[in-house]
C-alpha cells in the first residue's frame, strides 16, 4: 500500500459518517421488480449491437493473425491478398498509419484510459504472441476480406517463446503491488499456528486458463470525420476509457473522439480496457479513408483477448478440535505478460473472511510470451474461492464438523488484515437461511453415502465473495417545466439492467414517477467521467453521483422558490424539504411545489446541473463487500464419471437489491459461469509453442442450458447503511464459490477430491 493511501486510509476512520441516506427509509421503485426499460427493444431486436449500425460507404477488416509465439515476422507477402477482388488495403507493419502504445491501468487516474497490454501495435515486425495481429485486411465486403487474409503468406524468424507455466513457475517473482494491495500479508507466525494446529490441512490446488466468450464478440466500426475527428462504435464495457484511450493513441483531443455503444451483449471483463483490434480498426479507417467495421471471428477473441490466468495455489489450514483457525496460508502463482504484470488477485478472499491468529497470504507471477492476461468475472475471487473454500470443507471434513459450523466458528467481528469494522456483513444469516431453504442439514453427511441407482449424490456449500467498489464520477441531470428528468452518465449496458435500476433510483430521488424519468448512457459525449461497468462497481459509483446531482438541482430549485414570496417553500431550509409528488415539499407537511411550478414561474424551461460524487471514503473506513452462501447438489455417474449439477441454491447478503428481476438474473448467470469454470470450460494451451489449440464453441465448452439445473436466489436485503441506496455490487460475486460448491459435493458423492479444474469424468475414474 503507498503511503498515500495508507494516511488516507487512517484518516478516514476519524471521519464522521455521511448521515443515513433517506433513501433506504423509504418504500419507492428502488427494491421493486421492474421489467427492463429496453425489454422490448431487445425482444424485437431493435436494440443496436455495435456490428449492426447501419454506416454508409462500410468496409470490412479482418485480422490475419500470427501463428507463432515470438520472434519476428522477416516478410510479409500481401501481394496476392492486395489483387483479390474488393480489396481495398493490406495493412502491416510496414504502412500502418502513427499509433502510440497504450498505457497500462492505472487506477489513481482513470481519465488517462488504458489497455490491457501497453505494447505498441503493429510498429514492427516483432511478435509478442501466438494471436498477435500481424496484418488487417480491408476489402468491399467481410467475405473478401477472408478470402484476401487467407492468401497473406508471412514468413517467420522464430524466437524462443517463454511460455510454460509449468517450467517457469520456480522463477516466479512476488509483485510491487496487486490492484494497489500489498502482495503478500503476514500476520503473527503461521508456522508456529501450524505446530500448534490440533488438525490440519495442507493442498495444492490448480485451475486452467479460461477465455472470454461472451455472446457479442468484440467489434469496432471507426469512422473519421472530415475535420479530423474519430467516432467509434464499440462492444465496450467503458465509452469514455475508451475514448480516452484512442484519443492517447491517435494523438487527438479527448474532445475529438467519440465513442458510442448503446448496448453490448455481455462483456464479464474482457471488454473494459482498449484491445489491438479497436485501434487497429481506426487506423485502417484512417488508411482507406472510409468508415471500417472489424468484428472478431469467435476464434479471433481468443487470439487477440486476453483471458483469464491459469493458477496454481496452496492453503494450508490448522485448527483446534473445536474448528479454531490456529493458522491460514494461502499462497498462490499466476501467469501475466511483461507488457501487462497482472497478478491476478486470488488471495484477497483469504485476506477478509477468516479469523485466525496466524496468517499468511501471498501471491507470485510469472510472465509468459502470451496475449495479455485480463479480468474475468470477479479476476481472483472466482479461482481464489475455489482454493480457500475447498480447504475448508476438507478441514471440516477432517474434523468431523458440519462445513457451516465451521465457518462459523471462524466468522470474524471485525476484518482480519485491513483491522477495519465491516460495514454490513450478514453472511451467517445468508447461511442460516440458506440452509434452511436447501435442506442442508438432513443429508447423510458421510462421504459416498448417497445413491440414487448408478448416480452417486452428494450436497456442497462454499462461501461466495466479492468487494465492494466505488470510484468518484459525474452525472449531469436535467429537470424541465414539463415535470421529467433526464440523468447522463457515460455508463454501459451490457444487458444487467443499468438503465433500469438508475431510472428506478433517479425516480425516488426526485420524487418523480418512474416514467417521467429518463436515463442516456453508452455515448463518450455524455459527462466526461471515467465510469466503466467493471469490478461490479457501476450501480453505486452511478447513484452517488446522481445522488449529489439531485441534492445540488434541489437547491438550485430552493433558491429559485425563495425568489418569490409567495411561494410554500418560502423560508424553508434545504434540510426541512424532501422530494415528492413531483416537487418539494416540507417534510411531514403538505406545503410544497412541483418542480413544473416552480420553474414555471421562474420562467425558466429547466434546470441543469453536473456534479461529482465524492471519493469513496466508506471504503477507506470499512471492510465493504457482498457475501453469499452457494448451496449445489451434483449427481456423479459411478460407471463414466460424469456430472452433472442437479439443484443450486445461492443465498446472498449484498445489502439492498435494487431490482429483483435483473438482480437475481445477474447472480444466476454468475453461476452459470461457476458451472462453466467448474465442469466444462478449459483453454487448451499447447506448452510447447504458447498456442491456443480450441478457439471455438465447439471444443471450448461453456455450459449450455442441459447443464444448468432450476438455480434458486434468495438474499437477506439488508441494506448496507455505507452504500448509495443500501446497495453493494452484485455482478460478479455469483461466479465467486461455485466451483468450490461443485468440488465439495462431488467429494460428498463420491469420497473423492478433485483439486485440479476443470471436474472432468477422467479425474472422476
Ligand atoms: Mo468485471 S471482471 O470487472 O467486468
Amino acid at each position: 500500500m503507498s503511503i498515500m493511501q495508507s494516511i488516507m486510509e487512517t484518516a478516514a476512520r476519524f471521519l464522521p459518517d455521511k448521515e443515513r441516506d433517506l433513501l433506504m427509509d423509504r418504500e419507492g421503485y428502488v427494491g421493486k421488480s421492474l421489467t427492463r426499460v429496453d425489454a422490448r427493444a431487445k425482444v424485437k431486436g431493435e436494440a443496436r449491437f455495435t456490428a449492426e449500425f447501419n454506416i454508409s460507404n462500410l468496409s470490412h477488416a479482418v485480422l490475419v493473425h500470427s501463428t507463432i509465439a515470438k520472434g519476428k515476422a522477416v516478410r510479409i507477402e500481401t501481394g496476392p491478398a492486395e489483387r483479390a477482388a474488393g480489396v481495398l488495403a493490406v495493412i502491416t507493419h510496414e504502412n500502418v498509419p502513427e499509433m502510440k502504445a497504450p498505457p497500462n491501468p492505472d487506477f489513481s487516474d482513470l481519465g488517462k484510459g488504458f489497455a490491457l497490454s501497453n505494447l505498441p501495435i503493429m510498429r514492427d515486425a516483432d511478435i509478442y504472441w501466438d494471436g498477435q495481429p500481424v496484418a488487417v485486411i480491408v476489402a468491399e465486403t467481410l467475405e473478401q476480406a477472408e478470402y484476401a487474409a487467407s492468401l497473406v503468406h508471412v514468413e517467420y524468424e522464430t524466437g524462443t517463446p517463454v511460455v510454460s507455466f509449468e517450467n517457469t513457475k520456480t522463477e516466479a517473482v512476488v509483485p510491487h503491488d496487486i490492484l494497489g494491495e500489498p502482495p503478500e500479508i503476514k500476520i503473527g507466525d503461521v508456522n508456529q499456528g501450524m505446530a500448534r494446529a490440533e488438525v490440519s490441512v495442507d493442498h495444492v490446488y490448480r485451475t486452467p486458463r479460461y477465455n472470454h466468450n461472451a455472446i457479442e464478440s468484440h467489434a469496432t466500426i471507426a469512422v473519421w470525420n472530415n475535420d479530423g475527428g474519430l467516432t467509434v462504435y464499440d462492444a465496450t464495457q467503458s465509452v469514455n476509457l475508451t475514448a480516452h484511450t484512442l484519443a492517447y493513441v491517435f494523438d487527438l483531443k479527448r474532445e475529438d473522439v467519440r465513442v458510442i455503444a448503446p448496448f453490448v451483449g455481455g462483456g464479464f471483463g474482457g471488454k473494459v480496457g482498449l484491445w489491438s483490434h479497436i485501434a487497429l480498426c481506426a487506423a485502417a479507417a484512417k488508411f482507406v479513408s472510409r468508415p471500417v467495421k472489424l468484428a472478431l471471428s469467435r476464434e479471433g477473441v481468443f487470439r487477440a483477448i486476453g483471458g483469464r490466468t491459469v493458477s496454481e495455489q496452496r492453503v494450508a489450514l490448522g485448527a483446534t478440535k473445536g474448528g479454531e483457525l490456529t493458522a491460514l496460508i494461502h499462497t498462490g502463482i499466476t501467469a501475466t505478460t511483461a507488457d501487462t504484470r497482472y497478478a491476478e488477485q486470488c488471495t484477497f478472499p483469504a485476506r477478509h473472511l477468516y479469523a485466525s491468529p496466524n496468517l499468511f497470504v501471498g501471491q507470485k507471477m510469472v510472465c509468459l510470451d502470451t496475449v495479455a492476461n485480463t479480468w474475468m468475472r470477479a479476476p481472483g475471487e472466482s479461482i481464489g474461492t475455489f482454493a480457500l473454500e475447498s480447504s475448508i470443507d476438507e478441514l471440516a471434513y477432517e474434523l468431523k464438523m458440519d462445513p457451516i459450523e465451521l465457518r462459523r466458528v471462524n466468522e470474524p467481528t471485525k476484518d482480519p488484515t485491513k483491522d477495519t469494522e465491516f460495514s454490513s456483513r450478514q453472511l451467517m444469516e445468508a447461511y442460516r437461511r440458506g440452509a434452511e431453504k436447501f435442506g442442508w442439514g438432513t443429508r447423510n453427511t458421510a462421504p459416498r453415502s448417497q445413491k440414487d441407482g448408478k448416480w452417486l449424490v452428494g450436497q456442497g456449500v462454499a462461501t461466495a465473495y466479492y468487494p465492494y467498489f466505488r470510484f468518484p464520477a459525474k452525472a449531469s441531470l436535467r429537470i424541465s417545466v414539463d415535470g421529467s428528468a433526464i440523468v447522463q452518465t457515460p455508463a454501459a449496458e451490457m444487458g444487467m439492467g443499468t438503465a433500469t435500476a438508475q431510472i428506478q433510483h433517479a425516480a425516488d430521488r426526485l420524487g418523480l414517477p418512474i416514467d417521467r424519468v429518463s436515463f442516456e448512457y453508452g455515448d463518450s459525449k455524455l459527462p466526461d467521467t471515467p465510469i466503466m461497468a467493471g469490478g461490479s462497481n457501476q450501480t453505486a459509483t452511478i447513484f452517488a453521483a446522481v445522488q449529489a446531482a439531485v441534492e445540488e438541482a434541489h437547491r438550485e430549485l430552493m433558491k429559485l422558490a425563495h425568489k418569490r414570496s409567495d411561494s410554500p417553500l418560502a423560508g424553508a431550509k434545504y434540510e426541512q424539504v424532501e422530494a415528492r409528488n413531483g416537487g418539494l415539499f416540507r417534510v411531514g407537511a403538505e406545503q410544497g411545489e412541483t418542480y413544473s411550478t416552480i420553474l414555471e414561474k421562474a420562467g425558466q424551461a429547466f434546470i441543469e446541473v453536473e456534479t461529482s460524487s465524492g471519493l469513496p471514503m466508506e471504503l477507506m473506513k470499512y471492510s465493504m463487500a457482498s457475501y453469499g452462501a452457494q448451496f449445489c447438489e451434483v449427481r456423479v455417474h459411478e460407471e463414466t464419471g460424469e456430472v452433472r449439477v442437479s439443484r443450486w441454491l445461492g443465498s446472498f447478503d449484498c445489502g439492498k437489491i435494487v431490482n429483483p428481476t435483473t438482480g437475481v438474473s445477474q447472480l444466476r448467470g454468475g453461476i452459470v459461469m461457476g458451472i462453466g469454470m467448474a465442469l466444462t470450460e478449459e483453454t487448451l494451451f499447447d506448452e510447447r509453442r504458447g498456442r491456443i489449440m480450441n478457439p471455438s464453441l465447439a471444443e471450448y465448452h461453456v455450459p449450455v442450458n442441459l447443464d444448468v439445473p432450476h438455480i434458486e436466489i434468495i438474499y437477506n436485503d439488508i441494506p448496507d447503511e455505507h452504500a448509495p441506496a443500501g446497495a453493494r455490487g452484485i455482478g460478479e460475486i455469483g461466479i465467486t464459490g461455485v466451483a468450490a460448491s461443485i468440488a465439495n459435493a462431488v467429494f460428498h458423492a463420491t469420497g473423492k477430491r478433485i483439486r485440479d479444474l476443470p471436474i472432468t469424468l477422467d479425474k472422476l475414474l
